[in-house]
């Protein structure tokens, strides 16, 4: 088996990106220059996680990575129906108070607004069923570490594994699973923080380059910098710190290939002057998003709980998109979007490596 530093031509990673931006087309768009792409299970059924993958191995024999989001309640493995009955009452109580205080305000009606908070795992077991049938080349897994019996599923499938923290704490958690990469993810990423449930609470702030630094010092493993790269002078200064590949998100986005939808690819093209802010209020759990009304109101007032707020608030979110209003729409994006631009994703990468001029 290659080692995963044998798959990268060059050390750039388009990072997974769930909820529409990582395409088939983008993962094989990344690999004609060398780099690795990655498609994201979030947010799909396990059924569509395999079609992604089929359709990848039909644009590309080059590698790609495939990313799996593990719930932060593993442990419950609810079935269909049971999500109310799951929280805890302190849980219920947070949930219905903040989809109180959204129909009160007028975001959407009652009927927007699931009662019930969903607990669900959202297929994790059956998209671990996918990836040991089908054994794309890489896995990565984000928001929480897999359990030893999952993580010895997918390396006997003959994957190669990514394991994602925020910390060094957290690096050395998932050193314990002997994956074959880890991936340390800086504050200034966009989109949801890799913080490892029950482990990491999000909050540091660590710059990238010197949480890199500190990793190397812990581990010869392969390493992935991550977060808020907006430019080759970031990608050198990362691997002259020791990582060994950049995983790159948010100016992927604004790439052809990417399937990000039109409303959050026009606010990362033109509210260039907003700026981005952490925020709970779109799912409840710590993400970066681009400044806006909905982030701004319901910041302070979101509960820490995941995926049940971004359940309650999809419908918001869903009407937002289709109406192209950028102010009730999470806008997922680094420290780094203003460097976003409409360009193939071949030019990011030259970009990113210093081989073009940007603008
Ligand atoms: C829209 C969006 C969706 C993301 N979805 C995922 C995901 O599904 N899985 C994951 O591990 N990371 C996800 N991330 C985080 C990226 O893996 C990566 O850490 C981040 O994009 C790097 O920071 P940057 O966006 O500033 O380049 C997402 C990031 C964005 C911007």
């Amino acid at each position: 088996m290659p080692s995963f530093n044998d798959l990268l031509e060059v050390p750039i990673i388009a990072a997974p990106m769930a909820g529409g931006p990582s395409t088939p087309e983008l993962c094989a768009a990344v690999a004609q220059k060398g780099a690795l792409g990655f498609l994201a299970a979030g947010y799909m059924s396990a059924e569509d996680f395999r079609t992604s993958i089929d359709q990848t191995r039909a644009l590309t024999d080059a590698p790609f990575g495939v990313n799996v989001f593990v719930p932060p309640n593993d442990y419950r493995q609810p079935k269909q129906g049971d999500q109310g009955k799951l929280a805890s009452e302190v849980e219920f109580k947070n949930y219905r108070n903040f989809r109180q205080l959204l129909i009160d305000d007028g975001v959407g009606s009652a009927e927007d607004f699931q009662e019930f908070p969903d607990f669900s795992n959202h297929d994790y077991y059956a998209k671990i069923d996918v990836v040991v049938e089908t054994s794309p080349p890489v896995v990565s897994f984000t928001f929480g570490l897999p359990s030893v019996e999952v993580m010895q599923r997918v390396k006997d499938a003959g994957c190669l594994t990514v394991l994602q923290a925020t910390t060094p704490a957290g690096i050395k958690a998932a050193l314990a699973l002997e994956p074959d990469a880890v991936a340390i993810q800086s504050i200034s990423a966009g989109g949801h923080r890799a913080a490892l449930d029950g482990i990491e609470d999000g909050t540091e702030d660590a710059a990238l380059l010197d949480l890199v630094k500190q990793v190397r010092a812990m581990t010869t493993l392969p390493l992935i910098a991550a977060g808020g790269v907006s430019g080759p002078e970031d990608v050198a200064a990362l691997l002259d710190g020791g990582a060994d590949a950049v995983q790159v998100g948010t100016l992927f986005m604004t790439a052809e290939e990417a399937g990000t939808n039109d409303t959050h690819r026009k606010a990362l093209l033109e509210l260039k002057d907003r700026g981005t802010m952490m925020t709970r209020a779109f799912s409840g759990k710590l993400a970066r998003t681009i400044k806006n009304e909905f982030a701004l109101k319901y910041s302070d007032m979101a509960p820490a709980l995941y995926p049940a707020v971004n359940t309650l608030t999809s419908k918001v979110k869903a009407r937002a998109r289709q109406a192209g209003d950028p102010e009730n729409l999470h806008l997922w994006a680094g420290t780094g979007y203003t460097e976003c631009q409409a360009v193939p994703a071949a030019d990011v990468i030259d970009y990113l490596l210093g081989s073009t001029v940007a603008n």
